[in-house]
Protein backbone atom coordinates (compact mmCIF):
# COMPACT_ATOMS: atom_id res chain seq x y z
CA UNK A 1 0.00 0.00 0.00
CA UNK A 2 1.35 3.40 -0.50
CA UNK A 3 0.50 6.51 1.20
CA UNK A 4 1.76 10.23 0.07
CA UNK A 5 4.34 11.58 2.56
CA UNK A 6 2.62 14.15 4.10
CA UNK A 7 3.89 17.39 2.56
CA UNK A 8 4.32 19.53 5.97
CA UNK A 9 5.72 18.79 9.30
CA UNK A 10 3.48 18.65 12.79
CA UNK A 11 4.05 21.90 14.87
CA UNK A 12 1.27 21.38 18.06
CA UNK A 13 -0.17 18.01 18.29
CA UNK A 14 -3.59 17.09 20.26
CA UNK A 15 -3.76 14.35 22.24
CA UNK A 16 -6.48 11.58 21.24
CA UNK A 17 -7.53 9.27 23.81
CA UNK A 18 -7.45 5.37 23.53
CA UNK A 19 -10.60 3.50 25.01
CA UNK A 20 -10.40 -0.06 25.96
CA UNK A 21 -13.14 -2.49 24.60
CA UNK A 22 -15.17 -2.79 27.53
CA UNK A 23 -15.28 1.23 27.69
CA UNK A 24 -16.31 1.71 24.12
CA UNK A 25 -19.20 -0.96 24.59
CA UNK A 26 -20.61 0.63 27.04
CA UNK A 27 -20.39 4.53 25.71
CA UNK A 28 -22.15 3.04 22.51
CA UNK A 29 -24.90 1.15 24.64
CA UNK A 30 -25.27 4.53 26.47
CA UNK A 31 -25.39 6.78 22.99
CA UNK A 32 -28.34 4.58 21.66
CA UNK A 33 -26.16 2.86 19.74
CA UNK A 34 -25.73 5.92 17.78
CA UNK A 35 -22.71 7.30 16.81
CA UNK A 36 -23.65 11.48 17.21
CA UNK A 37 -24.56 10.84 20.53
CA UNK A 38 -20.76 9.61 21.65
CA UNK A 39 -18.88 12.92 23.17
CA UNK A 40 -16.14 13.48 21.00
CA UNK A 41 -13.55 12.79 23.22
CA UNK A 42 -14.27 9.07 23.26
CA UNK A 43 -13.44 8.82 19.85
CA UNK A 44 -10.19 7.68 18.88
CA UNK A 45 -10.15 8.41 14.83
CA UNK A 46 -13.28 10.62 14.48
CA UNK A 47 -14.08 10.51 10.27
CA UNK A 48 -17.91 11.60 11.04
CA UNK A 49 -17.01 14.61 8.40
CA UNK A 50 -14.41 16.32 6.61
CA UNK A 51 -16.20 19.82 7.59
CA UNK A 52 -14.66 22.21 9.67
CA UNK A 53 -12.26 19.81 11.41
CA UNK A 54 -9.10 20.70 9.47
CA UNK A 55 -6.14 21.65 10.77
CA UNK A 56 -5.26 25.19 10.20
CA UNK A 57 -1.33 26.25 9.01
CA UNK A 58 1.21 28.27 10.55
CA UNK A 59 0.30 30.51 8.13
CA UNK A 60 -3.69 30.69 9.10
CA UNK A 61 -2.75 31.16 12.87
CA UNK A 62 -0.54 33.88 12.14
CA UNK A 63 -3.57 35.19 10.34
CA UNK A 64 -5.45 35.37 13.26
CA UNK A 65 -3.33 37.38 14.57
CA UNK A 66 -4.06 39.67 11.74
CA UNK A 67 -8.05 39.88 12.61
CA UNK A 68 -9.04 43.37 11.82
CA UNK A 69 -12.38 43.27 14.16
CA UNK A 70 -13.90 46.65 13.17
CA UNK A 71 -17.87 46.37 12.06
CA UNK A 72 -17.11 47.65 8.60
CA UNK A 73 -14.92 47.67 5.78
CA UNK A 74 -12.08 46.04 8.40
CA UNK A 75 -8.97 44.87 6.34
CA UNK A 76 -9.63 40.81 6.16
CA UNK A 77 -13.04 41.48 3.65
CA UNK A 78 -10.85 43.05 1.59
CA UNK A 79 -7.92 40.76 1.40
CA UNK A 80 -10.30 37.72 1.30
CA UNK A 81 -12.49 39.13 -1.47
CA UNK A 82 -9.17 39.62 -3.67
CA UNK A 83 -8.47 35.98 -3.39
CA UNK A 84 -12.11 34.85 -4.14
CA UNK A 85 -11.81 37.16 -7.08
CA UNK A 86 -8.57 35.91 -8.50
CA UNK A 87 -10.14 31.99 -7.62
CA UNK A 88 -13.45 32.48 -8.59
CA UNK A 89 -13.39 35.95 -10.30
CA UNK A 90 -16.96 36.75 -10.00
CA UNK A 91 -17.80 40.55 -9.25
CA UNK A 92 -19.67 40.04 -6.35
CA UNK A 93 -18.46 38.40 -2.85
CA UNK A 94 -20.75 38.11 -0.19
CA UNK A 95 -19.20 36.26 3.29
CA UNK A 96 -21.37 34.10 5.37
CA UNK A 97 -20.74 31.97 8.43
CA UNK A 98 -21.18 28.67 6.90
CA UNK A 99 -22.47 26.90 3.59
CA UNK A 100 -26.05 26.71 4.39
CA UNK A 101 -26.57 29.90 5.12
CA UNK A 102 -25.56 31.26 1.47
CA UNK A 103 -27.83 28.42 0.61
CA UNK A 104 -30.60 29.96 2.29
CA UNK A 105 -29.80 33.40 1.02
CA UNK A 106 -29.60 32.46 -2.14
CA UNK A 107 -32.84 30.56 -1.95
CA UNK A 108 -34.66 32.57 -0.11
CA UNK A 109 -34.10 35.35 -2.75
CA UNK A 110 -34.74 33.18 -6.25
CA UNK A 111 -37.75 30.57 -5.41
CA UNK A 112 -40.79 30.88 -4.85
CA UNK A 113 -43.52 27.80 -4.14
CA UNK A 114 -43.15 25.62 -7.70
CA UNK A 115 -39.97 26.58 -8.89
CA UNK A 116 -37.22 23.52 -9.40
CA UNK A 117 -33.79 23.60 -9.00
CA UNK A 118 -31.79 21.27 -10.65
CA UNK A 119 -28.27 19.79 -9.12
CA UNK A 120 -26.09 16.77 -10.36
CA UNK A 121 -26.94 15.84 -6.44
CA UNK A 122 -28.30 17.67 -3.91
CA UNK A 123 -26.34 17.91 -0.84
CA UNK A 124 -28.83 17.46 2.22
CA UNK A 125 -28.68 21.13 3.32
CA UNK A 126 -28.99 22.10 -0.15
CA UNK A 127 -32.26 20.10 -0.99
CA UNK A 128 -33.60 21.42 2.10
CA UNK A 129 -32.93 25.06 1.77
CA UNK A 130 -34.91 24.27 -1.69
CA UNK A 131 -37.75 22.75 -0.37
CA UNK A 132 -37.86 25.14 2.85
CA UNK A 133 -38.59 27.90 -0.15
CA UNK A 134 -41.29 25.84 -1.51
CA UNK A 135 -39.18 24.58 -4.46
CA UNK A 136 -38.63 21.34 -6.38
CA UNK A 137 -34.66 19.92 -5.58
CA UNK A 138 -34.17 17.64 -8.57
CA UNK A 139 -31.29 15.67 -8.98
CA UNK A 140 -30.06 15.13 -12.50
CA UNK A 141 -26.63 13.41 -12.24
CA UNK A 142 -25.61 10.66 -14.85
CA UNK A 143 -27.08 7.18 -14.41
CA UNK A 144 -23.13 6.11 -13.06
CA UNK A 145 -23.47 8.12 -10.23
CA UNK A 146 -25.35 5.33 -8.72
CA UNK A 147 -23.61 2.40 -9.93
CA UNK A 148 -21.50 1.87 -6.45
CA UNK A 149 -18.91 -0.69 -8.76
CA UNK A 150 -18.75 1.17 -11.98
CA UNK A 151 -14.45 3.09 -12.16
CA UNK A 152 -15.68 6.41 -14.26
CA UNK A 153 -13.37 9.51 -13.85
CA UNK A 154 -16.08 11.50 -13.38
CA UNK A 155 -19.64 9.99 -11.76
CA UNK A 156 -19.92 13.34 -10.61
CA UNK A 157 -21.17 14.40 -14.10
CA UNK A 158 -24.78 15.94 -15.04
CA UNK A 159 -26.74 14.02 -17.17
CA UNK A 160 -26.89 17.05 -19.70
CA UNK A 161 -30.11 15.12 -21.75
CA UNK A 162 -31.88 14.82 -18.58
CA UNK A 163 -31.32 18.23 -17.83
CA UNK A 164 -32.61 19.53 -20.57
CA UNK A 165 -35.70 17.47 -20.64
CA UNK A 166 -36.19 18.93 -16.85
CA UNK A 167 -36.15 21.81 -18.14
CA UNK A 168 -38.58 21.53 -21.18
CA UNK A 169 -41.00 20.11 -18.67
CA UNK A 170 -40.83 22.58 -16.25
CA UNK A 171 -40.21 25.52 -18.34
CA UNK A 172 -37.66 28.23 -18.10
CA UNK A 173 -39.54 30.55 -16.47
CA UNK A 174 -39.28 28.37 -13.26
CA UNK A 175 -35.70 27.37 -13.14
CA UNK A 176 -34.16 30.35 -11.52
CA UNK A 177 -31.04 28.55 -11.32
CA UNK A 178 -29.56 25.24 -12.06
CA UNK A 179 -27.03 24.02 -9.33
CA UNK A 180 -23.70 22.14 -9.98
CA UNK A 181 -21.85 20.55 -6.85
CA UNK A 182 -18.24 20.22 -7.59
CA UNK A 183 -17.24 17.18 -5.78
CA UNK A 184 -20.32 15.96 -5.57
CA UNK A 185 -20.86 14.26 -2.05
CA UNK A 186 -23.67 12.95 -2.24
CA UNK A 187 -22.68 10.41 -4.87
CA UNK A 188 -19.46 9.33 -3.08
CA UNK A 189 -17.29 12.66 -3.81
CA UNK A 190 -16.87 12.25 -7.34
CA UNK A 191 -15.52 14.73 -9.64
CA UNK A 192 -17.62 16.93 -12.34
CA UNK A 193 -15.38 16.87 -15.59
CA UNK A 194 -14.38 20.44 -17.45
CA UNK A 195 -16.04 18.63 -19.97
CA UNK A 196 -19.27 18.35 -18.45
CA UNK A 197 -19.07 22.18 -17.01
CA UNK A 198 -18.90 23.65 -20.56
CA UNK A 199 -21.82 21.52 -21.89
CA UNK A 200 -23.97 22.48 -18.95
CA UNK A 201 -23.03 26.04 -18.71
CA UNK A 202 -23.31 26.06 -22.94
CA UNK A 203 -27.01 24.13 -22.31
CA UNK A 204 -28.48 26.79 -19.40
CA UNK A 205 -26.86 30.11 -21.40
CA UNK A 206 -29.07 28.94 -24.27
CA UNK A 207 -31.88 29.32 -21.88
CA UNK A 208 -31.18 32.01 -20.18
CA UNK A 209 -31.02 30.34 -16.77
CA UNK A 210 -27.99 31.02 -14.48
CA UNK A 211 -25.19 28.52 -13.41
CA UNK A 212 -23.94 28.13 -9.41
CA UNK A 213 -21.51 25.95 -7.93
CA UNK A 214 -21.55 24.32 -4.61
CA UNK A 215 -17.64 24.80 -4.46
CA UNK A 216 -17.35 23.15 -1.33
CA UNK A 217 -14.55 21.27 -2.53
CA UNK A 218 -13.33 22.54 -5.46
CA UNK A 219 -9.98 22.29 -5.27
CA UNK A 220 -9.93 18.41 -4.99
CA UNK A 221 -12.25 18.61 -8.09
CA UNK A 222 -10.06 20.37 -10.21
CA UNK A 223 -7.17 18.13 -8.96
CA UNK A 224 -9.09 15.76 -10.46
CA UNK A 225 -10.07 17.22 -13.41
CA UNK A 226 -6.00 18.11 -13.67
CA UNK A 227 -5.17 14.23 -13.42
CA UNK A 228 -8.20 12.53 -15.66
CA UNK A 229 -9.24 15.31 -18.11
CA UNK A 230 -6.83 15.17 -21.09
CA UNK A 231 -5.20 18.77 -21.93
CA UNK A 232 -5.30 19.57 -18.18
CA UNK A 233 -2.27 18.33 -17.35
CA UNK A 234 0.32 20.82 -17.67
CA UNK A 235 -2.31 23.62 -16.22
CA UNK A 236 -2.06 24.89 -12.87
CA UNK A 237 -5.24 23.86 -10.08
CA UNK A 238 -5.81 27.76 -10.04
CA UNK A 239 -5.77 27.86 -13.52
CA UNK A 240 -8.30 24.79 -13.54
CA UNK A 241 -10.60 26.71 -11.25
CA UNK A 242 -10.54 29.91 -12.82
CA UNK A 243 -11.90 28.46 -16.15
CA UNK A 244 -14.13 26.08 -14.22
CA UNK A 245 -15.89 29.09 -12.89
CA UNK A 246 -15.27 31.18 -15.65
CA UNK A 247 -18.43 29.00 -16.86
CA UNK A 248 -20.83 30.11 -14.33
CA UNK A 249 -22.41 32.70 -12.98
CA UNK A 250 -21.97 32.38 -9.30
CA UNK A 251 -21.58 29.99 -6.41
CA UNK A 252 -22.29 29.20 -2.98
CA UNK A 253 -19.32 28.06 -0.88
CA UNK A 254 -18.74 26.03 2.69
CA UNK A 255 -15.03 27.43 3.86
CA UNK A 256 -15.36 24.54 6.26
CA UNK A 257 -13.97 22.00 3.42
CA UNK A 258 -11.84 23.56 0.83
CA UNK A 259 -10.71 26.58 2.55
CA UNK A 260 -9.25 24.73 5.30
CA UNK A 261 -10.84 26.21 8.13
CA UNK A 262 -13.62 25.65 11.25
CA UNK A 263 -15.64 28.08 10.10
CA UNK A 264 -16.68 29.73 7.53
CA UNK A 265 -18.58 30.13 3.80
CA UNK A 266 -19.93 32.89 1.13
CA UNK A 267 -21.57 33.39 -1.67
CA UNK A 268 -20.58 35.29 -5.13
CA UNK A 269 -22.43 36.42 -8.00
CA UNK A 270 -21.99 38.12 -11.13
CA UNK A 271 -25.67 39.89 -10.71
CA UNK A 272 -25.23 42.83 -9.21
CA UNK A 273 -29.11 43.33 -8.80
CA UNK A 274 -29.05 39.76 -6.90
CA UNK A 275 -26.03 40.58 -4.39
CA UNK A 276 -27.67 43.83 -3.28
CA UNK A 277 -31.19 41.82 -2.67
CA UNK A 278 -29.07 39.15 -0.77
CA UNK A 279 -26.84 42.61 0.91
CA UNK A 280 -29.96 43.68 2.38
CA UNK A 281 -30.87 40.09 3.82
CA UNK A 282 -27.36 39.25 5.24
CA UNK A 283 -27.73 42.38 7.30
CA UNK A 284 -30.91 41.05 9.13
CA UNK A 285 -29.61 37.58 9.76
CA UNK A 286 -25.76 37.39 9.50
CA UNK A 287 -24.49 40.99 10.19
CA UNK A 288 -22.51 43.67 7.70
CA UNK A 289 -21.84 42.47 4.79
CA UNK A 290 -18.11 43.07 5.30
CA UNK A 291 -17.93 40.03 7.87
CA UNK A 292 -21.17 38.04 7.09
CA UNK A 293 -21.34 36.62 10.52
CA UNK A 294 -17.74 35.77 10.81
CA UNK A 295 -14.56 37.57 13.20
CA UNK A 296 -12.43 39.38 11.45
CA UNK A 297 -9.50 37.10 12.10
CA UNK A 298 -12.01 34.20 10.41
CA UNK A 299 -11.74 35.83 7.10
CA UNK A 300 -8.61 36.22 7.20
CA UNK A 301 -7.68 32.18 7.96
CA UNK A 302 -10.21 31.69 5.26
CA UNK A 303 -8.01 33.93 2.52
CA UNK A 304 -5.20 31.94 3.74
CA UNK A 305 -6.38 28.76 3.59
CA UNK A 306 -8.05 29.59 -0.08
CA UNK A 307 -4.14 29.94 -0.79
CA UNK A 308 -2.93 27.12 0.52
CA UNK A 309 -5.38 25.07 -0.94
CA UNK A 310 -4.65 25.11 -4.68
CA UNK A 311 -1.25 23.97 -3.50
CA UNK A 312 -0.61 20.77 -5.67
CA UNK A 313 1.76 19.20 -2.80
CA UNK A 314 -0.77 19.26 -0.72
CA UNK A 315 -3.88 18.21 -2.97
CA UNK A 316 -1.41 15.08 -4.08
CA UNK A 317 -1.02 14.50 -0.48
CA UNK A 318 -4.76 15.07 0.28
CA UNK A 319 -6.80 13.21 -2.46
CA UNK A 320 -3.50 10.12 -1.98
CA UNK A 321 -4.39 9.62 1.45
CA UNK A 322 -8.01 9.02 1.08
CA UNK A 323 -6.80 6.70 -2.56
CA UNK A 324 -4.24 5.04 -0.11
CA UNK A 325 -7.03 3.93 2.82
CA UNK A 326 -9.43 2.56 -0.41
CA UNK A 327 -6.73 0.51 -2.25
CA UNK A 328 -5.89 -0.85 1.26
CA UNK A 329 -9.93 -2.08 1.87
CA UNK A 330 -9.47 -3.04 -2.25
CA UNK A 331 -6.50 -5.20 -1.46
CA UNK A 332 -8.81 -6.90 1.61
CA UNK A 333 -12.44 -7.43 -0.48
CA UNK A 334 -13.94 -4.51 1.66
CA UNK A 335 -16.53 -2.94 -0.43
CA UNK A 336 -16.66 0.95 -1.37
CA UNK A 337 -17.76 3.06 -4.10
CA UNK A 338 -15.82 3.16 -6.85
CA UNK A 339 -13.35 5.14 -7.63
CA UNK A 340 -12.21 6.51 -3.82
CA UNK A 341 -13.79 10.18 -4.03
CA UNK A 342 -11.89 12.75 -3.36
CA UNK A 343 -12.55 13.70 0.92
CA UNK A 344 -14.05 10.35 1.36
CA UNK A 345 -14.09 6.47 1.58
CA UNK A 346 -17.88 5.23 1.09
CA UNK A 347 -18.06 1.65 2.36
CA UNK A 348 -20.90 -0.28 0.71
CA UNK A 349 -22.93 -1.56 3.34
CA UNK A 350 -25.15 -3.24 1.56
CA UNK A 351 -22.23 -5.65 -0.16
CA UNK A 352 -20.39 -6.01 2.83
CA UNK A 353 -23.54 -7.11 5.18
CA UNK A 354 -25.94 -8.83 2.43
CA UNK A 355 -27.52 -10.71 6.23
CA UNK A 356 -28.46 -7.55 7.30
CA UNK A 357 -31.64 -6.24 5.55
CA UNK A 358 -32.35 -2.66 5.01
CA UNK A 359 -35.16 -2.22 7.52
CA UNK A 360 -32.68 -3.43 10.04
CA UNK A 361 -29.85 -0.68 9.21
CA UNK A 362 -26.86 -2.50 7.70
CA UNK A 363 -24.66 1.15 7.12
CA UNK A 364 -26.02 1.52 11.15
CA UNK A 365 -24.68 -1.50 11.99
CA UNK A 366 -21.21 -1.44 10.19
CA UNK A 367 -20.96 2.36 11.82
CA UNK A 368 -21.47 0.87 15.42
CA UNK A 369 -18.82 -1.98 14.79
CA UNK A 370 -16.08 0.66 13.31
CA UNK A 371 -16.50 2.45 16.64
CA UNK A 372 -16.71 -0.85 19.32
CA UNK A 373 -13.36 -2.78 17.40
CA UNK A 374 -11.44 0.58 17.06
CA UNK A 375 -13.19 3.76 18.68
CA UNK A 376 -13.34 5.13 14.98
CA UNK A 377 -16.01 7.38 13.95
CA UNK A 378 -18.40 7.18 10.71
CA UNK A 379 -21.52 8.20 9.07
CA UNK A 380 -24.00 5.97 8.27
CA UNK A 381 -25.54 7.27 4.99
CA UNK A 382 -28.55 5.01 4.24
CA UNK A 383 -32.01 3.57 5.64
CA UNK A 384 -31.40 5.11 9.12
CA UNK A 385 -30.78 8.90 7.10
CA UNK A 386 -33.18 8.95 4.44
CA UNK A 387 -35.02 5.97 4.63
CA UNK A 388 -37.86 7.28 7.02
CA UNK A 389 -40.34 7.24 3.97
CA UNK A 390 -38.53 4.34 1.75
CA UNK A 391 -35.01 2.66 1.47
CA UNK A 392 -32.86 4.13 -0.23
CA UNK A 393 -31.06 2.98 -3.40
CA UNK A 394 -27.84 2.50 -1.70
CA UNK A 395 -26.75 1.62 1.86
CA UNK A 396 -23.35 3.64 2.79
CA UNK A 397 -20.98 4.47 5.93
CA UNK A 398 -18.40 7.20 5.15
CA UNK A 399 -15.38 7.51 6.25
CA UNK A 400 -15.01 11.36 5.55
CA UNK A 401 -11.10 12.36 6.09
CA UNK A 402 -10.63 15.81 7.52
CA UNK A 403 -7.72 17.38 5.94
CA UNK A 404 -4.29 17.52 7.32
CA UNK A 405 -5.77 15.75 10.49
CA UNK A 406 -4.43 12.65 10.42
CA UNK A 407 -1.21 10.70 9.40
CA UNK A 408 -1.04 7.48 6.76
CA UNK A 409 -0.32 4.96 10.29
CA UNK A 410 -4.14 6.46 11.27
CA UNK A 411 -5.06 5.78 7.89
CA UNK A 412 -3.47 1.97 8.17
CA UNK A 413 -5.16 1.53 11.91
CA UNK A 414 -8.55 2.05 10.17
CA UNK A 415 -7.91 -0.17 7.59
CA UNK A 416 -6.90 -2.79 10.16
CA UNK A 417 -10.21 -2.05 12.05
CA UNK A 418 -11.96 -3.13 8.60
CA UNK A 419 -10.34 -6.05 8.37
CA UNK A 420 -11.31 -7.60 11.77
CA UNK A 421 -14.84 -6.55 11.35
CA UNK A 422 -14.50 -8.29 7.64
CA UNK A 423 -13.30 -11.84 9.35
CA UNK A 424 -16.44 -11.93 11.32
CA UNK A 425 -18.38 -9.82 9.99
CA UNK A 426 -21.69 -12.57 9.85
CA UNK A 427 -21.62 -12.41 13.47
CA UNK A 428 -23.48 -8.79 12.81
CA UNK A 429 -26.44 -7.68 13.70
CA UNK A 430 -29.06 -5.45 12.82
CA UNK A 431 -30.71 -2.60 14.85
CA UNK A 432 -34.03 -1.58 15.65
CA UNK A 433 -35.55 2.30 16.07
CA UNK A 434 -36.88 2.71 19.92
CA UNK A 435 -37.13 6.43 19.64
CA UNK A 436 -36.93 8.66 16.52
CA UNK A 437 -37.12 12.29 15.94
CA UNK A 438 -40.34 13.76 13.42
CA UNK A 439 -37.15 15.02 11.06
CA UNK A 440 -33.64 14.27 10.15
CA UNK A 441 -34.29 11.31 12.64
CA UNK A 442 -30.44 9.73 12.08
CA UNK A 443 -28.59 12.86 13.91
CA UNK A 444 -30.55 11.59 17.50
CA UNK A 445 -32.62 8.59 16.74
CA UNK A 446 -31.96 6.02 19.68
CA UNK A 447 -31.70 2.03 18.90
CA UNK A 448 -31.13 -1.17 20.00
CA UNK A 449 -29.59 -4.55 18.51
CA UNK A 450 -32.33 -6.96 16.80
CA UNK A 451 -31.99 -10.19 18.97
N1 LIG B 1 -22.83 21.62 0.16
C1 LIG B 1 -22.14 20.46 0.28
C2 LIG B 1 -21.78 19.71 -0.95
C3 LIG B 1 -21.75 20.00 1.55
O1 LIG B 1 -21.07 18.87 1.64
C4 LIG B 1 -22.09 20.77 2.69
C5 LIG B 1 -21.74 20.31 4.03
C6 LIG B 1 -22.80 21.96 2.51
C7 LIG B 1 -23.14 22.37 1.23
C8 LIG B 1 -23.22 22.84 3.68
O2 LIG B 1 -22.15 23.52 4.21
O3 LIG B 1 -21.99 22.66 6.57
O4 LIG B 1 -20.92 24.83 5.87
O5 LIG B 1 -23.37 24.66 6.07
N2 LIG B 1 -21.34 19.13 4.29
C9 LIG B 1 -20.92 18.57 5.56
C10 LIG B 1 -20.63 17.11 5.40
C11 LIG B 1 -21.83 18.88 6.70
O6 LIG B 1 -20.39 16.44 6.42
O7 LIG B 1 -20.58 16.61 4.28
P1 LIG B 1 -22.11 23.95 5.78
Amino acid sequence: MEFPAEPFRIKVVERIKRTTREERERKIAEAGYNVFAIPAEDIFIDLLTDSGTSAMSDNQWAGIMHGDESYAGGRNFFHLQDVVRKIFGYEHFIPTHQGRVAENLLFSTLLSPGKVVPNNIHFDTTRANVQANGGLALDCAAKVAYCPDEEHPFKGNMDVELLEKAILEHGVANIPVVMLTITNNSGGGQPVSMENVRQVSALLHKYGIPLFFDACRFAENCWFIKQREPGYQDKSVLEIAQELFSYGDGCTMSAKKDALVNIGGFLCTNDGELALRIKTKLILIEGFPTYGGLAGRDLEAIARGLEEVVDEDYLAYRVGQVKGLADELEANGIPFIKPAGGHAVYLNAKKFLPHIPPEQFPGQSLAVELYREGGVRACEIGSLMFGATEAPEMELVRLAIPRRVYTSAHMQFVADVLCRIAERKESLRGYRIVWQPPVLRHFMAKLEPVA
